[in-house]
């Protein structure tokens, strides 16, 4: 899976497992130990290095690959193909994160075979483990994949491949909603996942569902009181305008890498680049 070397050289921080791989066991004592947990998406081996040195415990090569990268308005588009080439870059360039792919829409819910072949797929292409999005519906797909030998990541919350059914982009499990939450989330750890990230969930029915469970939650806008967090990676660097409330800009890449194609262009047009240290000489 990973490269010998990464470009960005030996870690510069430590994750869950130290300076070892992340593997499942050390995620689940995590947990027990109150050790909380870091995700961040990347869809290409060029971020997942920079993820990786930096220590994250998990990346996630999300179906978000489906807004941030192929300039869709949602997930829905996104293939598995899409994913299986996503999914190849990034573990081609990690070293120790452990690696998790989005079972993308379409691709799981006929039947826990058509889950079996599609997360098959991931797996060979690098995935330490798959994520699908849904409650008690999906249990049987989530027993087919474990019995497998698949890890599971579950999904709960707003769940943006049911932005149809949804009714667009909005906080899920408020009020007697949230008693239904934590029954899927019963369901779905019964049934054997690793984990599960709760999106756009109200604080504290993020709260009451970590506290349920003896695996872990990972929030992103569902509250401080979850395991661990994941953003989106573009979200998280300042790539955009876009600034979703349960999102936090800790860079302004974006804006550095505009600026640097200014000076290049500008460079290039006043023929100060390239410099004799830049050319070959017969
Ligand atoms: O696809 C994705 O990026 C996700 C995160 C928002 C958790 O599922």
């Amino acid at each position: 899976m990973a490269t010998p070397e990464s470009p960005y050289g030996p870690s510069t921080a430590e994750n869950v497992a130290g300076s070892k791989p992340v593997r499942l066991p050390r995620l689940l004592a995590a947990k027990a130990e109150g050790t909380r947990l870091t995700m961040i998406t990347a869809y290409d081996s060029l971020t997942a290095a920079i993820f990786d040195a930096a220590g994250m415990d998990m990346i996630l090569v999300g179906d978000s690959i489906g807004n941030v990268m192929l300039g869709h308005g949602s997930t829905l588009p996104v293939s598995l193909d899409e994913m299986v080439v996503a999914t190849r870059g990034v573990a081609s360039a990690v070293e120790r994160a452990f690696v998790i792919a989005d079972l993308p829409f379409g691709t799981y819910e006929a039947s826990p075979e058509q889950a079996l072949a599609s997360a098959v797929r991931l797996v060979k292409a690098g995935a330490n483990a798959v994520k699908l999005e849904g409650g008690r519906p999906r249990a049987d797909a989530i027993r087919t994949l474990t019995d497998a030998g698949i890890p599971v990541m579950g999904h709960l919350g707003f769940t943006p491949q049911s932005v149809n059914t949804l009714g667009g982009f909005r906080v899920q499990g408020r009020g007697e909603e949230g008693e239904k939450l934590l029954a899927d989330a019963l369901a779905i750890e019964e049934a054997g996942v690793m984990g599960m990230v709760l999106e756009m969930v109200p604080e504290q029915v993020a709260a009451r569902v970590t506290e349920a469970l003896a695996v872990p939650t990972i929030g992103i806008g569902a509250g401080a009181h979850c395991d661990g967090q994941v953003l989106v990676w573009s979200d998280m660097a300042g790539m955009t305008e876009w600034r979703p409330r349960f999102a936090k800009q800790f860079g302004r890449v974006g804006d550095a890498l505009r600026q640097a194609a200014l000076e290049y262009a500008a460079a290039v047009r006043e023929g100060s680049f390239p410099a004799p240290e830049h050319w070959f000489s017969s």
